[in-house]
C-alpha cells in the first residue's frame, strides 16, 4: 500500500529552523522546549507555515527574526499554536472549596472588596469558576465585592473567554448539573451561554507573564496554575517573586496541586488546609 504525504507533512524543518523557533518561544513567552521536540513543533506549525502562504520553515523562521508588522501576526500565531490551553471548570476542586468556604468569607468580612488575578486563564473556566464561588457566597447573604482579572498571552483563548459560550462537551468537564442549570442558558443554535451574574465580575486582558506587573495593580489572591511548568526554573523564580510583589501582604497564591514552590523563593509560606496546599505572602 502506498501512503500519500499530506502537504503539511511535506513541509521540511531543518535543525537550525528548530533552534530559531525554540529560542523565539523561550524569549517571547518563557516556554522552554526540551531537547528532541522537533516532532511537536513540526506537527503544530506545519499547517501555519502553509496557511501563512509560506512553503517552508525557512520562510517562517525569517518572519520570526523580522520586526515587520506582518511578522507580528505570525509571531502571535506561533505562540498560539505552541501553547497548551487545556483547562476545565473547578480544576483542582479542593482549592475552590477552600476558596469558597474559608478564604473568601474571611477576606470579604475583613476587606469588603477582594481582588483576584487568574494569570494564564486560557478560555476562562478558571476565573469563571472563581466567580461561581463568589456568586454562591453572595446568594448566601455575604456582603462585599469580588473583582477578578483573567489574563493570558493568547488573544485567541481570551476571545473565547470573553464570549463565555461553551459547547456541551466543555461545560460537562468539571461542572455539576446543578451549576449547569443555575448558571448557563442553552442557546437556540446550540452552546451554553454563561449568565451575566457570573460574567460581570471578570475582566479579561491580554498579558504576557514575562512583562512588567506594575500596571496590573495589587491583588488579594493570585491563581497561577499549570503554566509555570513550561518555564525554566530561573524564569519560574522570577515570576513567583514578581507575583509576590503584586500580592498584598497576607494574600494567597494558588499553584496547581502538582506544582511546587521553589525553595529559593522566600516571600511565601506554605498553608495546609485539609487536602489542599497553597501559599501565603509573608514578606
Ligand atoms: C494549561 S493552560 C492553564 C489554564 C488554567 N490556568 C488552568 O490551570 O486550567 C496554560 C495557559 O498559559 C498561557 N500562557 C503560556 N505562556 C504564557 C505567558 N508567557 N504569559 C501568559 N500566559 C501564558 C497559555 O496561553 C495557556 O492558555
Amino acid at each position: 500500500m502506498v501512503f500519500e504525504l499530506t502537504s503539511a507533512e511535506k513541509v521540511k524543518m531543518a535543525d537550525e529552523h528548530y533552534a530559531v523557533i525554540k529560542k523565539f518561544l523561550e524569549q517571547s513567552s518563557g516556554i522552554v522546549l526540551g531537547e528532541g521536540k522537533q516532532y511537536l513543533v513540526k506537527n503544530r506549525l506545519s499547517e501555519l507555515v502553509l496557511k501563512s502562504g509560506a512553503t517552508s520553515f525557512a520562510e517562517l523562521v525569517g518572519l520570526l527574526q523580522s520586526d515587520s508588522f506582518a511578522a507580528k501576526r505570525i509571531k502571535n500565531a506561533v505562540i498560539d499554536a505552541m501553547t497548551t490551553n487545556e483547562t476545565f471548570w473547578f480544576r483542582d476542586e479542593t482549592q475552590f472549596m477552600e476558596l469558597k468556604e474559608k478564604i473568601l468569607p474571611q477576606l470579604l468580612k475583613s476587606k469588603g472588596l477582594v481582588k483576584i488575578w487568574s494569570a494564564a486563564c486560557s478560555t476562562g473556566q478558571e476565573p469563571y469558576s472563581i466567580s461561581i464561588c463568589a456568586e454562591a457566597l453572595a446568594k448566601m447573604g455575604l456582603s462585599g465585592n469580588v473583582q477578578i482579572v483573567g489574563t493570558d498571552i493568547s488573544e485567541t483563548v481570551l476571545a473565547d473567554a470573553r464570549n463565555a459560550v461553551y459547547s456541551e462537551m466543555v461545560v460537562a468537564r468539571g461542572l455539576e448539573s446543578a451549576a449547569k442549570a443555575n448558571y448557563f442558558r442553552v442557546l437556540p443554535g446550540g452552546g451554553y451561554q454563561l449568565c451575566p451574574e457570573i460574567v460581570r465580575r471578570v475582566k479579561f486582558q491580554q498579558f504576557n507573564l514575562l512583562d512588567s506587573y506594575v500596571g496590573l495593580g495589587r491583588f488579594d489572591i493570585i491563581f497561577c496554575r499549570n503554566v509555570l511548568i513550561y518555564f525554566s526554573a530561573e524564569m519560574k523564580r522570577d515570576i513567583l517573586q514578581r507575583m509576590a510583589g503584586a500580592l498584598e501582604v497576607g494574600g494567597y497564591l494558588f499553584l496547581s496541586s502538582t506544582e511546587s514552590m521553589l525553595t529559593n523563593v522566600t516571600e511565601f509560606e506554605s498553608v495546609r488546609g485539609g487536602r489542599v496546599r497553597y501559599f501565603k505572602k509573608v514578606s
